[in-house]
């Protein structure tokens, strides 16, 4: 049986089951494709990083980086779990202030926020904006002004560190598009420009160096030159930053060949770092924030598909057809990533082909999985692609005009539709006529 399934994850059927709850029941009252989350592994992730950091007794915010999944359910268990979250858009903005999410606790983030948005997060009082460019400090100042308001900010820059990781996803690096470049004495300058307004409420300084991130040293390099700039501005500008924010990418276990560390030791050894490069350079040790976006949903995700049309080309491949694909899981078309996946109906079942999982959107690039150990299936089976729950909804489309699918929680046998599944009727209900 894959090892990503645990025994007690098979009911007397043979099911696989997620939260307590058979995963064939649930394909067959929300129907396919379906994304499911198990709850209490939210739960367990974010109170992982919380641990560590509750032991350290040190200022923290464990800062849920919401472009993973944004959904009102999840800003809920956000905020009945403590947990801090970011959001990236005004989209992301209302649907936590649909779930009634505590404003001060949202920290908005982008590279290119709209005058829009940055009114939209100054009207709800969020908790922090991190400013990226010296237009957006322009802009949130003229706001400021306009409505006789006042903000807390943090200064988001490029610390250099290219954390070792999939080139897509770096964001670390010094020509990246985000954030304020150190060399060249950027950060300096935006922060003399912030610390002049008396509207913005200089918190502190961020980096984001990387996602899906297997190994410490990235993170305790970007700890050290955050504390580096803090010490330099309380030299320079006589400023003393109260938060230091390491960002996101802790890396989970896709496949067999992903080997994450778990929360608790990324946690530990940042702290370690801040802590020991704070004494040497004689900083108070200040709130450490981190924003994991992947690491706390990914794991809990998982995607239900209905199997369809077989084919076989002699002598060269199988494939299996699902009625989902890129359309409600993009990653593996855009950036090859990889997934296991099992058989939903019987994970114990004996492995007899290698396939490949084909979606059922007209690109030659929806494929699944490349290369799938599977047993025997037939129409109508349901398969679970695993660890999905990270980047798969959040980026779903309506390509080919196909609907997005539902997304259900499951905790303690129960099971909630939390995002139902769009109608036809969602999907024209912006068209227009042309003709009369
Ligand atoms: C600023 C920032 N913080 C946090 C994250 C979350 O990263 P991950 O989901 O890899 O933890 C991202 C991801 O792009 C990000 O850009």
């Amino acid at each position: 049986m894959n090892p990503q399934i645990s025994s007690n994850q098979i009911n007397q059927e043979g099911h696989l089951t997620i939260g307590g709850v058979d995963t064939i029941e649930l394909a067959q009252e929300f129907g396919t494709p379906l994304v499911v989350y198990d709850v209490a592994q939210i739960r367990s992730q974010i109170r992982a990083f919380k641990k560590v950091f509750e032991e350290e007794k040190v200022k923290y915010a464990v800062s849920y980086a919401s472009k993973a999944f944004s959904a009102v359910a999840m800003y809920q268990i956000c905020e009945q779990e403590g947990a801090h979250t970011d959001v990236v858009s005004a989209g992301e903005l209302a649907t936590a202030i649909r779930a009634n999410y505590p404003m001060n606790f949202v920290s908005f983030h982008g590279n290119n926020k709209s005058a829009a948005e940055l009114e939209m997060a100054v009207d709800h009082h969020v908790g922090k904006i991190i400013l990226d460019n010296f237009y957006e400090i322009e802009l949130l100042s003229q706001i400021l002004e306009e409505k006789d308001s006042q903000i807390n900010v943090m200064l988001r820059i490029t610390p250099g560190i290219s954390a070792h990781t999939h080139e897509y996803d770096q964001t670390g690096q010094i020509d990246s598009k985000f954030g304020f470049d150190l060399e060249s004495g950027q950060a300096d300058q935006a922060l003399q420009e912030v610390l002049a307004n008396p509207r913005m409420n200089v918190l502190g300084l961020h980096a984001h160096i990387g996602s899906q991130i297997f190994e410490l040293n990235g993170f305790q390099m970007a700890a050290q030159k955050l504390v580096e700039v803090a010490a330099h501005w309380r030299d320079q500008f006589g400023y003393t930053s109260q938060v230091i924010n390491v960002g996101g990418g802790f890396g989970i276990k896709y496949t067999e060949q992903d080997q994450p560390l778990k929360p608790e030791e990324f946690v530990r050894a940042i702290i370690k770092e801040i802590k020991n490069s704070c004494e040497k350079v004689d900083l108070p040790v200040p709130e450490i924030d981190i924003e994991p976006g992947r690491s706390i949903v990914g794991p809990a995700g998982y995607n239900l598909y209905k199997v369809g049309s077989q084919k076989t080309v002699p002598g060269l491949l199988s494939y299996i057809t699902v009625d989902g694909g890129m359309g409600d899981n993009i990653r593996p078309a855009l950036y090859q990533a990889e997934y296991e996946t099992v058989s939903a109906n019987d994970p114990q079942k004996e492995i007899t082909q290698e396939v490949r999982i084909a979606g059922k959107y007209c690109e030659s690039g929806d494929i699944l999985a490349q290369n799938q150990a599977l047993p025997d299936v037939k129409p109508g089976d349901i398969l679970a692609m695993l660890d999905t729950g990270a980047y798969g909804y959040s980026m779903a489309s309506n390509y080919n005009r196909n609907a997005r699918p539902a997304v259900v929680f499951v905790e303690n046998g129960q099971a909630k539709e939390v995002i139902r599944r769009e109608s036809l009727a969602d999907l024209i209900h912006l068209d227009e006529s042309y003709v009369d």
